[in-house]
C-alpha cells in the first residue's frame, strides 16, 4: 500500500474574500500525494497552481480546508519547532527564476540560508564546502559561489533555486514550473536532473505546469485543474488512455506529436464549459469512475462517462 505523505482535504483558498474583487483561486479541491511518486498539476494560466503549492507550504493561510503533512496539520497554530521542522521538509522551487532569487544576495548566500536556519553546518569552511557540494549536483561550479543572480542565464538560476531547495535535504519538493521559463533545449536538462535527484534522495514532488507535454512523461499521477477546481485526477497512463472530462481532453489534443501526417489533421479540441449544461438540482461532484480516477461531473455525466471509459 503507498504511503500518503500529503493530504489536500478540501482545500480552498479566497482572495478578498467577501468583497466584490474576491477570486476563488482554490475552490474546494482534495488530494493526495504518495512518498516517492511525482503528482503533475497541470491547468491554464490563473487556473490556481501556484496557489496551491504557496497554500501548501503555509505561504498562504488557507481560507477552509486542510493539508497534512505526514498525519500533521499544516495550517493553524503551530508551534516554532513544528514550523522550522515543516519548512525542512518541504521545499518550493519557484516559478521565476529571474525573481525568486534576492538580487544583493551571493549565490554562496542564497544557497546557505536554509543550512543556518537549520543549523545544518557547524562553521564556515563547513558552510562553503556543503554549498559547492550543492552547486555541482545542479551541475554549476565553485565558481559561481560568489557571483550575483543578474549574472546567470535562466536555466542557471533555476538551478540555483534548485540548489537552494536541496540544501536542507527536503523529503518534498513542489516544482512550481520549474522549466516553463527556459529554453526548449534547456527544458530537458532540468526535467532530467530533478529525475535523478528523486531517484538518488527518494524525492517526493508536486510538478506544476500549464500543459501535459512533459508532466505526461514525469508525473504518477496527474490532476488537472479549471478555474480553482479539479476536474480530473488517475494516472498518468490512464489520464492519457481515457481523458473524461471535456477539458482534459482539450488539453491532450493541444500536445503536437512529431509526426507531421498527425499534425496536419491535428485539431485542438476547444473546451467551453457551457456544454455541460447543468441544471439547477443536478450535483457536480468529484466521483471516482474507476479505481483511482476521478472526475468532477454530475450523474447524468457520470452514466454517460462509464459507457465511453475503455
Ligand atoms: N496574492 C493574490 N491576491 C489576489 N489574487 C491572487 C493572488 N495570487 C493569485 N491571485 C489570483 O488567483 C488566481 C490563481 O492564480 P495562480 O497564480 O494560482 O494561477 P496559476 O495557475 O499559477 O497561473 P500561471 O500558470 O499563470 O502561473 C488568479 O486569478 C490570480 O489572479
Ligand atoms: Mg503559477
Amino acid at each position: 500500500m503507498a504511503e500518503k505523505l500529503l493530504e489536500v482535504k478540501n482545500l480552498k483558498q479566497y482572495f478578498n474574500a467577501g468583497k466584490p474583487s474576491e477570486v476563488k483561486a482554490i475552490d474546494n479541491i482534495s488530494f493526495d500525494i504518495y512518498r516517492g511518486e511525482t503528482f503533475g498539476l497541470v491547468g491554464e494560466s490563473g487556473c490556481g497552481k501556484s496557489t496551491t503549492g504557496r497554500t501548501i507550504i503555509r505561504l498562504y493561510d488557507a481560507t477552509d480546508g486542510e493539508v497534512l503533512y505526514d498525519g500533521v496539520s499544516v495550517h493553524g497554530n503551530k508551534s516554532k519547532s513544528e514550523v522550522k521542522s515543516l519548512n525542512q521538509k518541504m521545499q518550493m522551487i519557484f516559478q521565476d527564476p529571474y525573481a525568486s532569487l534576492n538580487p544583493r544576495m551571493k549565490v554562496m548566500d542564497i544557497i546557505a540560508e536554509g543550512l543556518d536556519i537549520h543549523g545544518l553546518v557547524k562553521n564556515a569552511k563547513e558552510r562553503k564546502q556543503k554549498v559547492i557540494e550543492l552547486l555541482e549536483t545542479v551541475g554549476l561550479n565553485k565558481e559561481h559561489a560568489e557571483r550575483y543572480p543578474h549574472e546567470f542565464s535562466g536555466g542557471q538560476r533555476q538551478r540555483i533555486g534548485i540548489a537552494r531547495a536541496l540544501a536542507v535535504n527536503p523529503e518534498f519538493i513542489i516544482a512550481d514550473e520549474p522549466i516553463s521559463a527556459l529554453d526548449v533545449s534547456i527544458q530537458a536538462q532540468v526535467v532530467n536532473l530533478l529525475r535523478d535527484l528523486q531517484k538518488e534522495k527518494g524525492l517526493t514532488y508536486l510538478f506544476i505546469a500549464h500543459d501535459l507535454s512533459m508532466v505526461k512523461y514525469i508525473s504518477d499521477r496527474i490532476g488537472v485543474m479549471y478555474f480553482g477546481k479539479l476536474v480530473e485526477m488517475a494516472t498518468a497512463e490512464e489520464l492519457y488512455k481515457n481523458p473524461m472530462h471535456p477539458y482534459t481532453k482539450s488539453l491532450l489534443s493541444a500536445i503536437p506529436l512529431p509526426d507531421p501526417i498527425y499534425e496536419r489533421s491535428r485539431v485542438r479540441t476547444p473546451y467551453n464549459p457551457e456544454d455541460h449544461k447543468y441544471g439547477p438540482d443536478e450535483k457536480v461532484e468529484f466521483r471516482e469512475i474507476s479505481p483511482e480516477h476521478f472526475v468532477l461531473c454530475s450523474d447524468r455525466e457520470f452514466a454517460q462517462m462509464k459507457k465511453e471509459i475503455k
